[in-house]
């Protein structure tokens, strides 16, 4: 189940700290760990990723996450670049889905229920009529085992965790892993794998929200961002697909050559409960299981720019647009729109659309591996 880019040469898995020094204090490249809290009398685990050129990953065992992104700026100072909580207690009350890693379905399936061999399944419904993000309690809502790694390309974690047959309605147990390993070249690398025992879907996403301005510096409707897709899945009153890969060809999804997100901002205006601004899922260019650049996001403020490659067919590009003015790291105000999520994944409710041109096969087998790549790779413009 691992991937060899990352494991053939893995040099060091300890339980310990690994690139700390006896003092306790990080070196300059490595991976330093230690409790952060609990959660209902489970300890959570907190660790810290770190490069030799000033870039930091704090990750959490609890919902396999993300909770800071430190990245150079171009003024030589230092920007966190995630919306997070200062205390993990705040996540479960406050979270929506922040870093996260979501499964065992990210994103929507259809009155929570799809068919496989001839037999119909009901999942958890948690969003309106439908199953979003793995339902009630989905993989963010667990603390996973942790392993600190140093790998070939830099200092890594690998999280696991096993889903039982029958977890919010699913069949067959999932043995998931979520690795991620920052190098050199300032990349978080983020490896989502999985095997079964039996048939069921399978399509797990990374969730942070990326603020490249810093997080808490208000709306990231300046940004500027490219996403490499010439279609996208036009959706139902309840964000279902329809089915139709439209094109996007004179829409506001057109972000081929790169636009300020703010820039078509307004044709999605909030609606009754719908708070409107970008959620959609674009179908991405290039071939679906190699690893090609899909997206760029760029700040002018900071220079800092994120480009994001993957081995999906689809990414949600969504502008955080439930975020209500919560307080989050530092006394951050978390504002709407305070926050994009990009997340790489297979088109939502693939389940119900088996064999339809254009849409891929969510159903893992036994016997059969899972495996979803996103890299993050930040410069300075
Ligand atoms: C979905 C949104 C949802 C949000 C919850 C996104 O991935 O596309 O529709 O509201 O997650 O945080």
């Amino acid at each position: 189940m691992r991937h060899p880019i990352l494991f053939v040469l893995l040099c060091l898995a300890a339980g310990g700290s690994v690139g700390c020094k006896g003092d306790g204090s990080m070196s300059s490249q490595g991976v330093g760990g230690g409790v952060w809290g609990d959660l209902s009398g489970v300890r959570v685990q907190r660790f810290t990723l770190r490069n030799g050129n000033g870039m930091e990953v704090d990750l959490c065992d609890y919902g396999a996450m993300v909770t800071s992104v430190r990245v150079p700026d171009r003024n030589g100072g230092s920007v966190d670049v995630v919306l997070g909580f200062d205390s993990i207690g705040e996540y479960p009350e406050k979270s929506q889905y922040f870093g996260c890693t979501v499964g065992r379905v990210g994103n929507r399936i259809a009155g929570g229920s799809f068919e496989l061999d001839g037999q119909s399944y009901s999942l958890a419904i948690n969003n309106g009529p439908n199953h979003l993000h793995g339902g009630e309690r989905g993989f963010d809502k667990y603390v996973w085992n942790a392993t600190e790694l140093l790998t070939s390309r830099g200092p890594g974690v690998r999280f696991s965790r096993s889903s039982p047959a029958g977890e919010e309605g699913y069949p067959g147990t999932l043995e998931a892993e979520a690795v991620y390993v920052l190098t050199e070249n300032d990349e978080l690398v983020i490896e989502m794998s999985a095997t079964t025992d039996a048939r069921t879907p399978c399509n797990i996403v990374h969730h942070t929200y990326w603020n490249l301005g810093g997080h808490g510096s208000g709306t990231v409707l300046d940004e500027t961002l490219i996403i490499d897709a010439d279609r996208y899945t036009p959706v139902d009153a309840t964000l279902l697909p329809t089915g139709e890969l439209a094109l996007v060809d004179g829409t506001p999804l057109d972000f081929r050559a790169g636009k300020s997100i703010g820039s078509d901002f307004g044709a999605f205006p909030a609606n009754g409960d719908d708070p409107g601004g970008f959620d959609h899922n674009l179908c991405l260019n290039g071939e679906v299981g190699t690893v090609r650049e899909v997206a760029r996001l760029s700040d002018s403020k900071t220079g800092i720019v994120m480009t994001i490659s993957t081995d999906q067919p689809g990414i949600q590009f969504y502008t955080g647009n439930f975020l209500n003015g919560m307080m989050g790291k530092g006394g951050a105000i978390y504002e709407q729109n305070g926050g994009l999520c990009l997340e790489t994944q297979a088109f939502p409710d693939s389940i119900n659309h088996r064999g339809e041109a254009g849409w891929s096969d969510v159903v893992l087998r036994p016997g059969t591996d899972y495996r979803h790549v996103m890299v993050h790779r930040f410069s300075i413009d």
